[in-house]
C-alpha cells in the first residue's frame, strides 16, 4: 500500500473532486492518511474564488517542500482551480511540484501518476478542458453537450454529493468559475438516477446534488432539475435530496413547487444574493433586481413554510456606495437568512470588475463587512433560538467533531444538530429530535423516538407520518 493525502481547499464541488481522486488512485494501490508527511503522493485541491484560498493553498505547498527532503521519492501535486488557471506557471513558483492536473482531468490521474513513478524527475501538466467544456457553439449536436461521467466514491457514508452539472455561462462581473470550471455542461438524468441508486445500495441516504448553476441544469441537454428530482424521488432507498447552488435568476416556479411536492426535498435553499443593491447588482451583472429576489424567497416560504435560506454576500464591490452596503443591510435583515456567507471582493485575474477601481480602504472594507457579519449573526442566532421545543428529523452523519460525546447529523433545514452519543442510534440512522438548546453553529436535542420504533414501520409515509405526530407534540 502506498499513502495519499489530499487536502482540499475551497467548494463542495473540490470535495467531490477530492473523492474522486481518492477513488480513482485505490486501484493503484494508494491509501488515504490522515498525515502529509507520511504520503508517498500529496495533492493539494486548490480553490481560486478569493486570493485568500489561494494564499492558503500556496502555504501549505510551501511547508510541503520538506517532505521531499525526508521521503525522496513522494510525489506533490497541485489540482482544482488554481491549476486549471495557471497551469504550468505554478512549475516556476514552487518547483518542487511534480503534477499539475486541471479540473477535467482528475481521471487521468493514475495514469500520470504511473509515469512519474517510472521516469523520476519527471513533471507532467494536464490542464486542458474535455475538448468542448470550454467553448460551446449554438451548432453543437446535443451530446456534445452533455457531460458523460459516473460518480466515483470510496465507502461512502450516510450522505454523498453527486455531481450534475458542471461550468457556468453567467460571467457575473467578479467570478472566476467559468474560466476555471468552463461553461455549463449538463449529465444525462438516466446517468445520474444509476449513480443514486448505486449509492443508495451502499446506504447512501442524503444525495447532495451539485452544479456551479445548478438551477440551469439540462439547459443544452432538454432536461431539467425538477424532472431530475422528480425522478430521484422515487428511489425508496433515497431519503433526502439536497442541491447547491442555484443563481436567483435562473430559480423556476417548477423548481420552487417541487418543495410542495416532494417531501424528501429537504427544507433549505441555498440562493446567493450578492448584494441589495439594484445598481450593484446591475454591475455584478447578476441579472435580477432586489425586488425580484424577495419575490423568489417569498415564493420559496410559500412552498414550504418551514424552508430556511442560506446566501452568499460580497462587500465593498468597486463603487459600492455607503447607500449601497446599506441597501444589502437592509435586504439580509428583510429575508433573515438562517445562514449566510459574506465576503470582501476580492479582484480575480481576468475577470472584469478586477479592473474597475475601487476606493474604500482596508480597514472601511473590513468595517462592512463586520457590520453585515454582526447583523447576519444575530438573525442566525434569534433563528436557531426559534428552533428550541421543534421535533426535527436528524440523520445521524457521524461523531462531532468537536465532542466525541455526541452524534453529530443535520435537520432537513441543514442545520447541524449535536445529541448525546448512545448505543441506541448509529451513523445513518434518520432519529426525531426534540430541540432543547441552540447556538450560532448548532442545536442540540434529545432523540424522541427510538431509531428501532421508525424502522419497524414498514413504510415511509407511516414513519412521515409518525414524524407528523412528534412534530405536533412540539411547540413548533
Ligand atoms: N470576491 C469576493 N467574493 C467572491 N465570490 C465569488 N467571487 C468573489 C470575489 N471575486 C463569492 C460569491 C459566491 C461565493 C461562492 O464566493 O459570494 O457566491
Ligand atoms: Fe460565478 Fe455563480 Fe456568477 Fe456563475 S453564477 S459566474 S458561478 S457567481
Amino acid at each position: 500500500m502506498k499513502g495519499l493525502f489530499v487536502q482540499t481547499y475551497g467548494c463542495q464541488m473540490n470535495v467531490s473532486d477530492s473523492e474522486r481522486m481518492k477513488a480513482v488512485l485505490q486501484p493503484l494501490g494508494y491509501e488515504s492518511l490522515a498525515i502529509a508527511e507520511e504520503a508517498d503522493l500529496v495533492l493539494i485541491n486548490t480553490c481560486s474564488i478569493r486570493e485568500k484560498a489561494e494564499g492558503k493553498m500556496q502555504s501549505f505547498a510551501h511547508e510541503l517542500k520538506k517532505i521531499k527532503k525526508t521521503r525522496p521519492g513522494a510525489l506533490i501535486g497541485i489540482t482544482g482551480c488554481v491549476a486549471q488557471q495557471e497551469k504550468e506557471k505554478i512549475l516556476e513558483e514552487l518547483p518542487f511540484v511534480d503534477l499539475i492536473i486541471g479540473t477535467d482531468n482528475i481521471d487521468e490521474l493514475p495514469w500520470i501518476v504511473e509515469d512519474l513513478q517510472n521516469h523520476p524527475g519527471k513533471k507532467i501538466v494536464s490542464a486542458s478542458f474535455d475538448s468542448e467544456t470550454a467553448e460551446i457553439s449554438e451548432t453543437q449536436t446535443q451530446d456534445s453537450r452533455t457531460w458523460h461521467t459516473e460518480t466515483k466514491i470510496l465507502n461512502p457514508g450516510p450522505t454523498a454529493f453527486v455531481s450534475v452539472m458542471k461550468g457556468c455561462d453567467h460571467f457575473c462581473s467578479y467570478c472566476i468559475v467559468p474560466y476555471t470550471r468552463g461553461r455549463e455542461r449538463s449529465r444525462p438524468i438516466h446517468d445520474i438516477v444509476k449513480d443514486v441508486v448505486s449509492l443508495t445500495k451502499q446506504g447512501v441516504k442524503d444525495i447532495t446534488f451539485l452544479g456551479q448553476n445548478i438551477n440551469s441544469y439540462g439547459k443544452r441537454t432538454g432536461e431539467s432539475l425538477h424532472e431530475l428530482f422528480k425522478r430521484v424521488h422515487d428511489i425508496e432507498a433515497l431519503e433526502r435530496i439536497r442541491f447547491y447552488t442555484s443563481h436567483p435568476g435562473d430559480l423556476k416556479d417548477e423548481l420552487i413547487r417541487c418543495f410542495e411536492e416532494l417531501p424528501k426535498l429537504c427544507s433549505h435553499f441555498h440562493l446567493p444574493v450578492q448584494s441589495g443593491s439594484n445598481r450593484v447588482l446591475r454591475a455584478m451583472r447578476r441579472y435580477y433586481t432586489r425586488e425580484q429576489y424577495l419575490d423568489r424567497a417569498r415564493s420559496l416560504r410559500q412552498a414550504r413554510p418551514d424552508i430556511a435560506l442560506s446566501t452568499d454576500i460580497i462587500v465593498a464591490f468597486p463603487g459600492e456606495s455607503e447607500e449601497d452596503f446599506e441597501a444589502t443591510l437592509s435586504l439580509a435583515n428583510e429575508v433573515r437568512f438562517d445562514n449566510a456567507y459574506s465576503f470582501v471582493f476580492s479582484p480575480r485575474p481576468g475577470t472584469s470588475a478586477a479592473a474597475r477601481p475601487n476606493l474604500l480602504t482596508e480597514s472601511e472594507k473590513m468595517q462592512r463587512l463586520n457590520k453585515l457579519q454582526f447583523d447576519l449573526r444575530r438573525v442566525s442566532k434569534e433563528l436557531h433560538m426559534m428552533e428550541i421545543g421543534k421535533t426535527r428529523e436528524v440523520l445521524i452523519e457521524g461523531v462531532s467533531k468537536k465532542d466525541a460525546t455526541k452524534w453529530s447529523g443535520r435537520s432537513s433545514q441543514s442545520i447541524p444538530v449535536h445529541i448525546e452519543k448512545t448505543n441506541a442510534h448509529k451513523v445513518g440512522d434518520l432519529v426525531p429530535v426534540l430541540i432543547t438548546d441552540a447556538t450560532l453553529t448548532h442545536l442540540k436535542g434529545s432523540p424522541v423516538v427510538s431509531p428501532n420504533d421508525v424502522r419497524k414501520l414498514p413504510n415511509r409515509d407511516q414513519r412521515s407520518s409518525l414524524r407528523h405526530i412528534s412534530a405536533m407534540g412540539s411547540s413548533g
